[in-house]
């Protein structure tokens, strides 16, 4: 049985294939009957599904992060794709190749790794370079980060996800901080370090959860404890330089209630915080397009960005329409064609009433969906 992922799934079919189990929970119908909702999962995306036969035994094996395979429909509930299971069943780890199960970045992690470093070694300030340098070249340290995801679900949330969410952070870091003319050692340090101890915060692995460490004390206040450990060993490491990176650390979520201790007071901490939160929204956003199962324009509800979305392309014409019936496609197909103009005709100009837009290629391109 070959490997059906969760992107090539179109609905309307019968399925059966080996998933991972990312959500189980017994629930309980408004007739008191138990039934099973399951997000199932893969390196592709993620499908909710429904076993509605309750059974004791099913209850007993299946478990979030096992393997299963299933079979059942997939059909639409609500403008959603939903997998009606007709049966289940555990399979071990040994059965299945993980990286069906696990989602990557696009990016190579080695290349990542290599530009971050190239932008590290073109820093002007000795100290933050030569802690930079000494943190993310740690052996430990640089091989988790090449792996690691960014987050559980929100942003990032798949392998090498944490690298490449601070590598975009680093490459927005040089650029912004010329544009608004701040220190962009002190940038640059924020954007490398904001989120690094999250590779102490969470779990790798198919199904990534918080660490102890994680849920005790954090990523943010773990991040002062290496700045400190690796300052340490730089001979007359400034006491206000590491101060300044310190806060921008502890700065980094923005605001009290998202959990950060402190808020930017200085304008290095300023733009590292919006351009985090920039690039973890702007990731939120390419994920939905790429996974979100609702049909149509638009998502489903993203908690993260407290709102839904509209997946499709904007229409673009890098040409002026000349066909002037651009709003009505059922009028412009009622009539008869438009005589082509002669090849020497000269460019009709865009009156500037004109609208610039072919509605009738957008509707055809973009048909509405119920
Ligand atoms: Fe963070
Ligand atoms: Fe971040």
């Amino acid at each position: 049985m070959s490997k059906l992922f969760v992107a090539d799934l179109q609905g309307k079919e019968e399925i059966e294939s080996i998933f991972s189990v990312k959500i189980f929970n017994t629930m309980e119908g408004k007739d008191g009957r138990k039934y099973f909702n399951l997000i199932l999962s893969d390196a592709s995306g993620d499908l909710e599904s429904r076993l509605w036969q309750y059974s004791e035994e099913v209850e007993k094996n299946i478990s979030k992060n096992s393997f299963v395979r299933v079979r059942g429909k997939l059909n639409f509930f609500q403008g959603r794709k939903q997998f009606i299971l007709s049966h289940i069943e555990k399979v071990s780890s040994s059965e299945v190749n993980e990286d069906d199960f696990i989602m990557k970045s696009t990016q190579n992690p080695e290349v990542m790794f290599k530009e971050l470093l190239a932008i590290v070694d073109d820093l002007t300030d000795v100290y933050i370079r030569d802690l930079l340098r000494s943190i993310i070249t740690d052996g430990e340290i640089s091989r988790r980060l090449k792996t690691w995801q960014a987050g559980k679900s929100i942003h990032h949330a798949y392998k090498s996800g944490l690298l490449e969410h601070i590598l975009s952070c680093t490459h927005l870091a040089v650029n912004l901080s010329r544009h608004y003319r701040v220190n962009d050692n002190y940038v640059v340090a924020g954007c490398i370090l904001h989120d690094l101890c999250k590779i102490y915060e969470l779990t790798d692995g198919v199904n990534v959860e918080y660490t102890e460490e994680g849920k005790l004390v954090g990523h943010l206040v773990k991040g002062l404890e290496i700045v400190d450990r690796y300052a340490y060993k730089i001979k007359n490491f400034p006491h206000y330089t590491k101060m300044h990176i310190k806060h921008i650390l502890l700065a980094h979520h923005g605001e009290y209630e998202y959990g950060s201790p402190k808020i930017p007071q200085t304008s290095e901490a300023f733009l590292v915080h919006l351009i985090d939160m920039m690039d973890s929204k702007m990731n939120t956003l390419e994920m939905i397009k790429k996974t979100d199962s609702s049909t149509g324009h638009w998502s489903g509800f993203v908690k993260h960005l407290d709102r839904i979305v509209y997946k499709s392309e904007l229409p673009f014409y890098p040409e002026y329409i000349q066909d002037e019936e651009v709003y009505h496609e059922e009028k412009r197909e009622s009539r008869p064609a438009a005589p082509a103009p002669a090849a020497h005709a000269p460019a009709k100009k865009p009156h500037a009433t004109e609208p610039k837009t072919n509605m009738s290629k957008m509707l055809s391109g973009f048909k509405i969906e119920d």
